[in-house]
């Protein structure tokens, strides 16, 4: 049984809080999208007015086990500083003589925020020595990280075992409470809605969810296997051909079942992906050689519009088409307007796909935006997240 932050006694406490503070950063380190940072407050907050000592822990990009500047969370550290409206002290390391110093010098209520995990190998090669250390800064172990939970890291595996206390934060009470009421506890018809580039990413996912869900939508530059697997012809598009087989079994397995799979049957062509270039709407059986598909056209934006209606719960990880760029947003665009609009509980997850509702300026309209990429992707292909694992393994959980 995983415990959560409320009924950890924290007061005096050193208490490791595992955060995903793997913000993006522009070319300036200046922070371009804090929703992580965020996500996380509800339990910084709740930590801090239990009287915790807190030291704070995340990683940030891959710097592979070197000190890379860029990569430095000190830009966060102020970020999180701002929002919390109190001083967060950066350490200079996330082990050793000096950080055991700052953290042995916390009073109640205050934080420190360790330096990116991932400057040591240790952290992702959940190297023993490299755990302990991260695990005598503490006597308390809270993880709030869900997006990194898919990783068995030390910070996310290694300091738990460590620990005698542990419980979860209120994020990753959140991400797991709607992923169960979405995929364990569904009311029907559930929809789930797949998109982004390649079936390889989503294989597992799709096989997975193909028996547990009413209908399964297949948007993206991923339908295009399985067009290229109806017998069309997809031009230039990116294309999985060796995929071409799985992609006939999928579709069969569907068939087989009560499950309605959705493939696009009109779509949007240019020449190359890029701004102002010319573009066309054809049907999937008349894409031209010369051309290369980016998005789901408006007969399919219809046909998956419906299906939406007829849902009572929503998951939608992955973007119909190549959604950065105008005009091959306006499936993703019109998805998300639908899925917004909804009365259905709806689970959005990945980092594309979350940022795909913010520019259709649809996340106050859907139940929950997932914080995570690859752990979501996790989720839905029906594994154990080790974070969670080793929450529930903890001695004193
Ligand atoms: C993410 O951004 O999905 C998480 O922070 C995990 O990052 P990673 O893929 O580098 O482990």
């Amino acid at each position: 049984m995983i415990r959560f932050i409320d009924e950890l006694e924290l007061a005096g406490k050193k208490v490791f809080l595992r955060v995903d503070f793997n913000v993006p950063l522009n070319e300036k380190l200046e922070i371009t999208d804090d929703n992580r940072i965020k996500a996380a407050l509800p339990t910084i907050r709740n930590a801090l007015e239990n009287g915790a000592r807190l030291i704070v822990a995340s990683h940030l990009g891959r710097p592979k086990g070197k000190r890379v500047p860029e990569l430095s969370l000190a830009p966060v550290a102020e970020r999180l500083g701002l929002l919390l409206e109190q001083k967060v002290e950066m350490a200079p390391d996330c082990i050793g003589y000096e950080v055991e110093k700052m953290a042995n010098a916390l009073q109640d209520g205050e934080v420190l925020m360790l330096e990116n995990l991932r400057f040591y190998k240790g952290e992702t090669e959940n190297d023993p020595s490299f755990a302990d250390a991260l695990a005598s800064l503490c006597e308390v172990y809270v993880n709030d990280a869900f997006a990194v939970s898919h990783r068995a890291h030390a910070s996310v595996v290694g300091v738990p075992e460590r620990t005698k206390v542990c419980g979860a934060g209120f994020l990753m009470k959140n991400e797991i409470t709607y992923f169960h009421k979405a995929m364990a506890d569904p009311v029907r018809p559930l929809l789930a809605i797949l998109g982004g580039a390649k079936v390889s990413s989503k294989l597992g996912a799709i096989q997975n969810i193909l028996p547990k869900v009413d209908s399964l939508i297949i948007g993206g530059a991923m339908a295009n296997t399985f067009l290229l697997a109806k017998g069309y012809s997809v031009g230039k598009s990116l294309v999985e051909p060796d995929l071409v087989e799985t992609a006939k079994d999928i579709m069969k397995m569907a068939e087989n079942s009560s499950t309605t799979l959705l493939l696009p049957v009109d779509v949007v062509v240019a020449p190359e992906l890029g701004p102002d270039v010319p573009y066309d709407e054809v049907p999937v059986d008349k894409i031209p050689d010369d051309m290369m598909v980016l998005d789901i056209g408006p007969k399919t934006v219809d046909m998956f519009v419906d299906e939406i209606k007829k849902a009572q719960t929503i998951v939608w990880n992955g973007p119909m088409g190549a959604f950065e760029i105008e005009p091959f947003d306006r499936g993703t665009v019109a998805i998300a307007r639908a899925v917004g609009s909804s009365p259905a509980l709806s689970i959005v997850g990945g980092g594309d796909t979350g940022a795909a509702v913010k520019v259709a300026g649809e996340s106050d309209n859907v139940s929950y935006i997932s914080t995570g990429g690859g752990a979501f992707l996790t989720l839905l292909e029906g594994k154990e997240l080790p974070g969670i694992v080793a929450l529930e393994k903890c001695a004193g959980s």
